[in-house]
């Protein structure tokens, strides 16, 4: 009871914003798909089992100083051996909905050594275990893992080579696993992948160049721009394959997955009101428009120039429509101020350096308003609580692009403590959890056509370069035994799936 009463209290303080916290399962429609997500590289392991070849993450991974701590994936939550007692704990939360994604490097070890059957048929054992217990598998065909061969021979997603490769990957999962997977999504965080990848160089293939970083090759201010474009020609043709035509003709329908920042302005002038118009351009519409309308952002065509690739007119009609549903990996809200009428002094360490550049839409983006932050922090860098960013973004998307078919395909909270007491009595992600659910409520309640939400992430798991030191998961996992406990919020989630609230 004391902890019930606690968590109360708590949970009142958490919300600064109005949040109902009282949000139940019967707030959304029969049918809405509630879930939990993950990704393979991220929960697998067996980086080196039953034919698996080398990813570019297995490699990263192992390159001293990549990582914090010098962790990688080799075990990650060893989900490649316990996938059955996974499926089980999904069972017992009642999701109707499990989002994972396809290890390429599993499924496609080497660039011409043909399909690895073991790899098809783990996925094979997920899919029916799933449908089993009635739970639809929503599946991502590429989260940041590739083969790194593809990497080696012609530098990974600089190329238009690998779009072919992609698209050759896609249909390898369409025959092996289309017949029970309705949801698919194409490729998770185009849009942050091309960033953090080639324009700040933390992850792979840790490409930059000055001021967003030191590496030793890259070009930020054009290379994020011509990789994103080979992931939408590759996710186009995908989309285009005979075997997804005829699918999404049956109901089946195929998406592409953003990461998802609402922006604001810091000010309420009009050049800062554009400026968070236009950070949105650059980072939403970016992929968006072209997968909805055909081509780029008149935005970002605009500042970017002869920069920004081109579609032929081939492309065009290609891209155009070539998804179902948009994938809103939505955690956080930024502060937008223009660059473009007022020079931003973009040096205090709130603030995202390089605003002055075309590639950040001339924004400078920041965490604070007059000295206070935007929400609660979390443990991620640049991530604070703002509810009320689910129903803008949301919102934005609606309006932009015509409400098409939506899933939250991501949505968590990562502690900022470190204690074994917070990773097991996580009230702030149950509070974060409820209080998102409520704006998202509220958006479609609005009118925006959402069909799904899912929480990342079902258990703790390898979280890229913060190694094992953030964790989302309703489930913890112990490094040691490799037991996965659940959290107060597996419970609550668990209560809130048969629509009864613990906590209320
Ligand atoms: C989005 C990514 O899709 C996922 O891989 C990552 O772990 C979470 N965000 C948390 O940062």
């Amino acid at each position: 009871l004391f902890l019930l009463l606690s968590a109360t209290s708590i949970a009142k303080d958490f919300i600064e914003e109005e949040g109902d916290l009282d949000i139940k399962r019967s707030d959304f429609p029969d049918g809405f798909l509630f879930g939990a997500s993950t990704s393979s590289y991220q929960i697998e392991g067996a980086y080196l089992e039953d034919g698996k070849g080398l990813s570019n993450w297995d490699v990263f991974s192992h390159i001293e100083g990549s990582i914090e701590n010098g962790e990688n994936g080799d075990i990650a939550s060893d989900h490649y051996h316990r996938y059955m007692e996974d499926i089980e704990i999904l069972h017992s939360l009642g999701v109707n909905a499990y989002r994972f994604s396809i290890s390429w490097s599993r499924v496609l070890p080497r660039k011409f050594g043909g399909v690895n059957q073991a790899g098809v048929l783990f996925y094979n054992q997920i899919i029916d275990n799933l449908l089993l217990r009635g739970i639809e598998p929503f599946v991502t065909i590429h989260h940041s893992d590739y083969p790194q061969e593809l990497e080696d021979r012609y530098g990974g997603w600089l190329s238009t080579l690998m779009q072919d490769d992609f698209v050759h990957f896609a249909e390898t999962c369409f025959k092996s696993f289309g017949d029970r997977v309705k949801y698919w999504s194409s490729i998770n965080e185009p849009n942050l992948f091309g960033i953090l990848g080639f324009e700040i160089g933390i992850c792979p293939p840790a490409r930059c160049s000055p001021p967003f970083g030191n590496c030793p090759h890259g070009n930020s201010d054009i290379e994020p721009l011509i990789a994103v474009h080979n992931m939408l020609l590759a996710h186009a043709k995908a989309a285009n394959l005979d075997h997804m035509k005829f699918k999404r003709k049956q109901g089946g329908m195929i998406g592409i997955i953003l990461h998802a920042i609402m922006y604001k302005p810091l000010t309420e002038d009009k050049s800062d009101q554009e400026a968070a118009d236009r950070a949105l351009a650059f980072n939403i519409a970016w992929i968006l428009d072209p997968v909805v309308f055909g081509d780029y952002p008149p935005e970002m065509r605009r500042y970017h120039g002869s920069e920004l690739p081109r579609f032929s007119p081939d492309e065009r009609v290609l891209l155009r429509d070539s998804i179902d549903f948009i994938g809103l990996n939505h955690y956080a809200s930024l502060y937008a101020k223009d660059c473009i009428n007022s020079r931003c002094i973009c040096n205090d360490s709130s603030c995202i350096q390089g605003s002055d550049r075309a590639i950040r839409g001339f924004v400078c983006t920041t965490t604070e308003q007059d000295g206070v932050p935007i929400g609660e922090p979390t443990g991620m860098s640049l991530s604070f609580v703002v509810p009320r960013g689910m129903e803008e973004i949301v919102n934005y998307t609606k309006k932009r692009h015509h409400n098409k078919p939506m899933f939250v395909t991501e949505n968590g909270y990562s502690s900022p403590y470190k204690s074994f007491e917070d990773y097991q009595h996580d009230v702030k992600r149950i509070n974060y959890h409820k209080s998102y659910l409520a704006f998202l409520a509220q958006a479609m309640r609005d009118g925006a056509d959402v069909r799904g939400y899912f929480i990342w992430s079902l258990m703790d798991d390898f979280e890229w370069i913060n190694g094992y030191s953030l964790r989302y998961g309703l489930y913890h996992v112990d490094p040691r035994t490799l037991n996965r406990i659940p959290k107060l919020s597996a419970n609550w989630y668990r209560d809130f799936l048969r629509n009864s609230n613990s906590l209320n």
